[in-house]
Parts: C-alpha cells; structure tokens; sequence
C-alpha cells in the first residue's frame, strides 16, 4: 500500500468507527487532512462545531488563525498534514476524555507512522501530553524534544492564542522558529544524519 492509500484507509476507517461514545454524537468524523509525505505535521485537540459539520480539521476560526500563523513563514495548510487526538467531536466542545484519547490513539500512532514527519507540533495541552507528560505549556512551548528520529515542538492551541494577547505573541513567535529547525533537520537529513540528538532543547539554539 503507497502512504496516500494507507491514510485514506485509516480515513475510511475513522469515519465508519464506533470504538468510543463520541461517534454517537458526531455528525462527521475529521480523519484529518494533508500530503502523504508532508515534512510537518500538527495535532490539535478535537473537532469543534464547523470541523464536525465539514468533516475537515481547523476550518472553524481556529483554523483561519492557523493558516495565518502558517502564512507567517511562507506555508499553506496544503502543504503540512493537520490532525487531531479525538477524530469525532467532544459534545459542546468540552475536553476529550483519557479513555477517548486513548481508544483513538492507535489511528493517529497510524497516521504518524504513515507521513513519518520531520517536524510534529503539538497544539494544545492534550497533544503536548502525548510527547512532554505532565510538562506545564507555560514553560516548554517552542521548544523542541528529539523523539523516535524527529523533532516534536509543543505550541498554545490557537483557539486559546487567538484571544489572549501574550499567547498570541508566544505562539507568532514560535511559530518563526519553525523555519530554521525545519532547514537544519533538512540539511541534517540530506547529510545522512538524524536530527539532532539533544533532548528538549531551545529552538533558537539550531
Ligand atoms: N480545534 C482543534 O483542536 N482541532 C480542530 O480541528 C479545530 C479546532
């Protein structure tokens, strides 16, 4: 199976999945949208309202603030993979439970096998939990921790940035680091290195 098959199945399979209580709620499942072979890939909380009718990862005003922040430094939402921990929506937008997480976890363990990303950001607390544990967002956003070969950077959810001025300025600034860490695990990678091998380490250290 090519990668671009291998993600439509595990979207074939999260649409018609009925392994947690939030697939009786839902209206759409948003599997979650991008290249096969995308160098960078985001995971965000949940579907909210607008992801729900759509079926399509951060389309609501949380996804306009991300394809501006992706803007910033020369990106479009075509060119990086956007997922989420919960495939279905929370009902009213409340946080997703453990065992929703958990139970949903073995679609985007797939997905991240599949792209085999670069560069995975984590946007929000419940995607930072995957990678950084109980680490607090306040002390570790924008910086980066070498995990099986790639670099995972936790950010503030734009939804909660959106609205509060100094996240919003955490996660602008953030997110222009990305281009210097995407170029130097790039350069490393066509050197025939693994990205570099520090655990967490400051961004603006590459
Ligand atoms: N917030 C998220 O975490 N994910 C979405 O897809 C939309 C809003």
């Amino acid at each position: 199976m090519t990668a671009e098959e291998e993600l439509a199945q595990i979207a074939i399979e999260v649409s018609a999945c009925t392994l947690c209580r939030l697939h009786s709620s839902r209206k759409k499942a948003v599997p979650g949208e991008g290249p096969a072979d995308a160098d960078i890939l985001f995971i965000g909380e949940g579907p909210g309202f607008h992801e729900n009718e759509q079926g399509r990862p951060f389309v609501g005003a949380a996804g306009r603030f991300l394809e501006e922040l992706l803007s910033s430094i020369d990106l479009r939402r075509e060119q990086v993979f956007i997922c989420n921990v919960v495939k279905c929506r929370p009902p009213g937008n409340r946080d997703p439970m453990p065992d929703e997480i958990e139970t949903c976890r073995p679609y985007l363990d797939r997905q991240i096998a599949t792209i085999n990303p670069a560069v995975i950001v984590t946007l929000g607390r419940f995607s930072m939990a995957r990678y950084f544990g109980t680490a607090k967002i306040s002390s570790i956003h924008g910086q980066a921790k070498t995990i099986d070969g790639r670099l995972v950077v936790a950010m503030f959810h734009p939804a909660a940035a959106l609205h509060q001025p100094n996240l919003k300025q955490s996660i602008e600034e953030d997110f222009r680091k990305l281009p210097s860490l995407i170029g130097q695990v790039r350069k490393r990678s066509a050197a025939g290195q693994p990205p570099p091998p520090a655990d967490v380490q400051q961004l603006s250290m590459f």
